[in-house]
């Protein structure tokens, strides 16, 4: 009745008014606002574009000259704002000869990868440090459960590629390595609390960039 009476008198708004907009269809990040836990805050839908769904950065590679041959490139919600709230993200993986992701934990996320180019040896270690790895070919999808450590590994000649997708808008990451000899954790503490001799630590803490 109103959209018909609304049409009759030829008026078609450019933007829809404020009371035809369901608020709870989505939650649209404002990038400026305050971040937390459940992401960002919503921008006012009355603003909200087809560009804040859509993210054109995945179809170009990373730059892979760095200490791990690879680069993942994140289509999360403060890049990709129309993600937020809707526990789901993506990014894109480049893999140089010889480029590996260090073992890692989303711990926010579970996450399923695709690769598309080359080969992934891939896989995870349970809670029960059960391990399943495989070597991935184009086309091939793997999961990795939510918390749980894993790595991925170019497992051939060529530069490899793959599509991670996550459970989370803001999936979280923390490298094992990193967050062992990347810091100034004491090496006398990392020493016991890993049961590695000093020689080994202080040495990987040189690599990684820790002190102490
Ligand atoms: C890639 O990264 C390296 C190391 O930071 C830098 O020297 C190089 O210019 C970058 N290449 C491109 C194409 O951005």
């Amino acid at each position: 009745m109103m959209l018909a009476a609304v049409a009759g008198v030829g008026h078609v708004p450019e933007i829809p008014p404020p009371w035809l907009i369901d608020k709870s269809d989505f939650c649209v990040a404002k990038l400026k606002g305050p971040v937390g836990p459940a992401g960002y805050s919503c921008k006012n839908p009355a603003k909200v574009t087809v560009h804040d769904f859509v993210f054109s950065g995945l179809g170009m590679a990373g730059n892979t000259s760095n200490i791990i041959s690879a680069a993942v490139t994140p289509a999360f919600d403060a890049q990709f704002p129309g993600v937020n709230g809707l526990g789901i993200s993506i990014a894109r993986l480049d893999l140089a000869p010889g480029g590996v992701i260090p073992m890692h934990t989303h711990p926010a996320a579970s996450e399923i990868l695709l690769v598309v180019r080359g080969t992934i040896t891939a896989g995870f270690i349970s809670s029960a440090n059960t391990v399943y790895v495989k070597t991935l070919k184009s086309g091939d999808v793997m999961v990795f459960p939510q918390g749980l450590l894993h790595f991925q590994i170019n497992a051939g000649g060529i530069k490899a590629i793959a599509f991670p997708s996550f459970s989370s808008a803001n999936p979280g990451l923390q490298i094992l390595d990193f967050a062992l000899f990347a810091n100034n954790l004491p090496t006398e503490l990392v020493v016991k609390s890993t049961f590695l001799d000093a020689a080994q630590v202080k040495k990987l803490k040189g690599v990684l960039g820790g002190t102490g």
